[in-house]
């Protein structure tokens, strides 16, 4: 079915509709021939790999893969395998890839402008649709081209608005590997780097299936937040500018809060007279069946940072603001919050038309429509094998916990993982499987057919893990 030692199924490059239920791009399934990774990728990934400096993403290494081309949610390595994309960048190809009204509005910008700095139409209507889509109260934005660029601009406009200059995060959370933010990754990555800033503090995040407290939601009481009002209290020098939290964990693995969490957690920033900073990098653009993360709770933030999605794939993110915060300074004085390629005409003409095809394509309701399916799915497989700990999702941002035993919640081992990475790459899923806490987040334009394909294939690995691996140990 999946895996076949047949002809390579049909791999145009173009495609004729966009669109989650329309056009080749829709139907496309995957379609693996011979061993995995093939000749050519091998060749290519042995070429990069004698001047590429180590450090890449983990995804790659394990897969070993070149890529040729990508078309809606999948992508064809350079043998003419076809795979199923549950990866999307990480949260990035929310279009999926070579979306034909991207490559139009791409190539047609990069022969008239690309430098930045002045005004354009595009970047007028780039803006103009941005404050069109954002949460109500943020009517500004400032563009720029990483998440963590983005997100040290946010901190250093939460100081200017408050004239303080502590943060707090969580554990688990993750905002980029600059400087300014390091001290706010709520994991052991960044142990090696010290000395981190001075002034970050970081709490436990409501991630329930692993809560540090062994309490349950509700009845916790969502002592977690009665934790971080304390640690703000008796270890901060009172001077906290912003509480930055995701609405939902993404590199943590895809953990999804309590609808009540984000309000509780604004409500401590406001007693500390403190800025709420929502880092939508991963939740924003529709990625969790609604336009943006915090609409779950319906929690307005101060500050939103965006990216990833936002772009399509082209390097761009963005701070969003309400009015009275943008004019704090230093931020607001001129040249102090600009850079060399924020908003530059390419960028501009990404977002507009991602913002565009989002809305022309209803890829909201896509993420909502798809990943309740996806969801049900998971869940079944829960029901199906007992390594299956948690299964949890908005839209298409899912995560499942693959534990030793359901009592003590041990992860699977990374030896064991890697066979489940590798099994689901053999059958045509490339999905991000490596760790136990297993993330699930797709382009936004995949469609159902495509979906249930992916879970067909993840129910044969865990059925092969199930007979084949020894799973309980490592
Ligand atoms: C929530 C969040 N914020 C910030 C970042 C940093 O983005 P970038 O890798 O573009 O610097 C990421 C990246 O994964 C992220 O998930």
């Amino acid at each position: 079915m999946i895996v076949s030692s047949g002809k390579i199924a049909d791999e145009g490059k173009s495609r004729p509709a966009g669109g989650p239920d329309g056009g080749a791009a829709a139907d496309k399934l995957p379609h693996v021939a011979g061993p995995i990774p093939g000749p050519k990728s091998r060749e290519i990934f042995e070429a990069e790999q004698r001047h590429i400096a180590p450090g890449r993403q983990r995804i790659s290494l394990l897969a070993g893969l070149a890529l040729d081309h990508g078309e809606g949610a999948t992508l064809v390595d350079a043998d003419g395998n076809v795979y199923l994309d549950f990866v999307a960048g990480i949260g990035v190809a929310s279009l999926g890839h070579a979306h034909p009204a991207m490559v139009n509005a791409l190539g047609e910008q990069a022969g008239r402008l690309m430098v930045g700095t002045f005004a354009t139409a595009e970047r007028a209507e780039a803006f103009r649709l941005l404050a069109d889509v954002a949460p109500p109260n943020l009517t500004r934005s400032h563009l720029y081209s990483g998440g963590a660029e983005a997100v040290e601009a946010a901190l250093r406009l939460a100081r200017s608005a408050t004239k303080k200059h502590e943060v707090m995060g969580f554990w688990g959370g993750f905002h980029g590997k600059t400087g300014g933010v390091m001290g706010l990754i709520g994991d052991e990555s960044k142990h090696g780097y010290g000395p981190l800033a001075a002034g970050q503090y970081l709490v436990p995040y409501a991630d329930c299936y692993r809560c540090p407290f062994k309490l349950k939601h509700p009845s916790c009481g969502l002592h977690c937040v009665e934790f971080a009002r304390q640690q703000i209290r008796n270890s901060s020098a009172g001077a906290i500018a912003a509480v930055i939290a995701e609405p939902m964990q993404g590199t943590a693995g895809n953990v999804i809060p309590p609808d009540d969490w984000l309000v509780a957690v604004k409500s401590v920033a406001r007693e500390f007279d403190a800025l709420l900073i929502a880092d939508e990098m991963i939740t924003g653009f529709g990625r969790t069946g609604r336009m943006w993360g915090i609409e779950h709770s319906g929690v307005a933030a101060d500050i939103l940072t965006a990216g990833k999605g936002m772009g399509a794939g082209f390097p761009v993110s963005a701070v969003l603001m309400g009015e009275q915060v943008s004019h704090a300074e230093p931020f607001a004085k001129p040249s102090a919050s600009s850079s060399s390629y924020g908003g530059n005409p390419l960028a501009a003409v990404a977002v507009a038309q991602t913002i565009k095809t989002i809305r022309q394509e209803k890829l909201v309701e896509n993420a909502r429509r798809v990943g309740a399916m996806l969801l049900g799915r998971l869940l079944e497989l829960k029901e199906k094998y007992e390594f299956v700990g948690d299964v949890r999702g908005r839209g298409l941002l899912l995560g499942l916990d693959l534990v030793r035993d359901n009592t003590s919640r041990r992860e699977l081992s990374r030896k064991v993982m890697e066979i489940v990475f590798k099994e689901a790459l053999k059958r045509g899923l490339l999905m991000m499987g490596y760790f136990p806490r297993v993330r699930i987040n797709p382009p936004l334009v995949i469609s159902e057919r495509q979906a249930q394909t992916g879970i067909e294939i993840l129910d044969e690995v865990f059925a092969y893990v199930r007979d084949h691996v020894d799973w309980h140990s490592g």
